[in-house]
This record gives C-alpha cells, structure tokens and sequence, in this order.
C-alpha cells in the first residue's frame, strides 16, 4: 500500500517533468511567451505585402536595390550609400522623383524615395516570418519606432503606398490596400505579437 502511493507520487513528479520540458519553448513563465502564440497568426494574415516584390526591391541583401517581380539588381550599379539615397554620382533623386513617371521602364517614384540606411538597412530576405516581425518590431532595427509608428508607417508612408500605385508596368500589391490596413490594426489591437 505504502510502496504503490509513493510509486503513484514519483511517477506524477516524474510525469509533470516529462510534461514541462516538452511543452511549447520558452512558455514557462514569462507572460510575453504565453501571450505571443495565440496572436502572432494576425501578423501572419499580412506578411505577404512584405514580402511582395514591389517592398522586397528595397528590403532585400545587398548594398544595392532591385527591380521588377524577379528582383534582378538594379542596373547602373546603384549603390546604397551611408544614408541610402545612393552615391555621389548616382543619387536615387536623379532619377526618382516623388512621383512616377508615366511610360514603361521610366523610374517610378515617391517622396523620399531611397534604401534605408546602411547602419540600420532593414533587411528582410531570408528571414522567417517570426524573424521578419521581431526585427520591424526592434527599435535597434526600425529607427527607434514604438508600435504605434510602425503601425503609421505601415499603414501611411508615401513609400509604402506606392506598392498599390507602383506605375506603368510594375504589378501593384494584390490584397486590396483598405485589407491590409484592417489587419495591421487588429495586429496592433491584440498586443503586435510575433509567430512563434
Ligand atoms: C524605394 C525603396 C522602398 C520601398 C519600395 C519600400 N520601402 Fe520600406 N523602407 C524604405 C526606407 C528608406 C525605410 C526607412 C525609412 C525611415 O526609417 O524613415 C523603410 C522602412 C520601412 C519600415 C520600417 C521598419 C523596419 O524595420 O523595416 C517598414 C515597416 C517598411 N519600410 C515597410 C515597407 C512595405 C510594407 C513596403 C511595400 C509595400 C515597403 N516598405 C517598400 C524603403 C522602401
Ligand atoms: C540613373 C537613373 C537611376 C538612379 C540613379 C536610380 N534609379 Fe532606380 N530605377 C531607375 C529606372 C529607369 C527604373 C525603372 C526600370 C524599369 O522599370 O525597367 C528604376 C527602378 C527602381 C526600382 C524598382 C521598383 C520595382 O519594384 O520594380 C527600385 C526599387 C529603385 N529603382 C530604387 C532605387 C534606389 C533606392 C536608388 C538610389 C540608391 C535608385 N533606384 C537610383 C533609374 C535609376
């Protein structure tokens, strides 16, 4: 009797070891990993406009930019520069205005147009879907944005709208603009988390 209780006992500790180690990584304890899982799909229902070529084109490895739905380098050798408007004798403004121009294989064009700046490039490409959020999320990354100013980014930026507008012969973002805003702010609503 004596020996069957503390069998039953060892084997509950034994069982409730077995059940925490192979529970979800990093959920024990910490409030922001239990709450990350259930939400991180709402970022997941956006990250396609991401990925779309028309932002990939400046989000993408490289000193340089890239150009059209195959995001072959941008000819010209354009390069990056400290601040991402270009160099010297190619600055992004010699060509890129703040508008399109209209005519095929003209520059398209928004205001600011540039890459951003080598010190924070904002890279995408090769990143998970986890890792692309965490990084738009991380001020060290993102100039120091919080969520909000993400979020207005996101949703408001003359770059980021012109993926819907993109000019003569260039494929706009196929998940209609007012969709995207929608679901960037239920993201936001329920706390911007991350995939896991
Ligand atoms: C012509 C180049 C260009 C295109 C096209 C472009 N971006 Fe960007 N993006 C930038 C630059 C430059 C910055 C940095 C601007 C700043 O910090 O104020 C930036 C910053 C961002 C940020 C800030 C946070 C971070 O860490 O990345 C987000 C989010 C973003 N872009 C989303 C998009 C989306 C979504 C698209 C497509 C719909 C897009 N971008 C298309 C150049 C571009
Ligand atoms: C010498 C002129 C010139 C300079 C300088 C220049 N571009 Fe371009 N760029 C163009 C032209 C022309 C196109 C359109 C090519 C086409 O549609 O076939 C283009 C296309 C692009 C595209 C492609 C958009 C897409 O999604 O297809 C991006 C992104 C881009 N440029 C970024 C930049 C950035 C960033 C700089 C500065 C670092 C820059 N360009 C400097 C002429 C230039």
């Amino acid at each position: 009797m004596k020996l069957s209780r503390t069998f039953w006992r060892l084997s509950t500790v034994i069982l409730t070891a077995l059940v925490t180690l192979a529970g979800p990584r990093g959920s024990a304890g910490s409030t922001m990993a239990v709450k990350e899982p259930a939400n991180g799909d709402l970022f997941t229902a956006f990250v396609s406009v991401l990925r779309h070529p028309r932002c990939m084109n400046c989000h993408s490895r490289g000193d340089f930019t890239r150009q059209s739905d195959d995001g072959h380098p941008h000819p010209m050798n354009v390069r990056r520069g400290t601040d991402g408007r270009g160099v010297t004798a190619e600055k992004c403004s010699t060509c890129h205005q703040d508008q399109n121009l209209s005519g095929s294989h003209l520059p398209p064009g928004a205001p600011n147009w540039g890459l951003p700046p080598a010190t924070t490039p904002m890279i995408w490409e090769g990143l998970s879907n986890a890792q692309l959020c965490r990084s738009i999320k991380d001020p060290k990354q993102n100039r120091n944005r919080t969520i909000d100013q993400l979020v207005e980014h996101l949703t408001e930026d003359k770059l980021v709208m012109w993926g819907w507008n993109p000019g003569e012969g260039r494929t706009a973002i196929p998940m209609p603009h007012e969709e995207f805003v929608t679901r960037v702010k239920e993201w936001r609503a329920v706390g911007a988390s991350c995939p896991n």
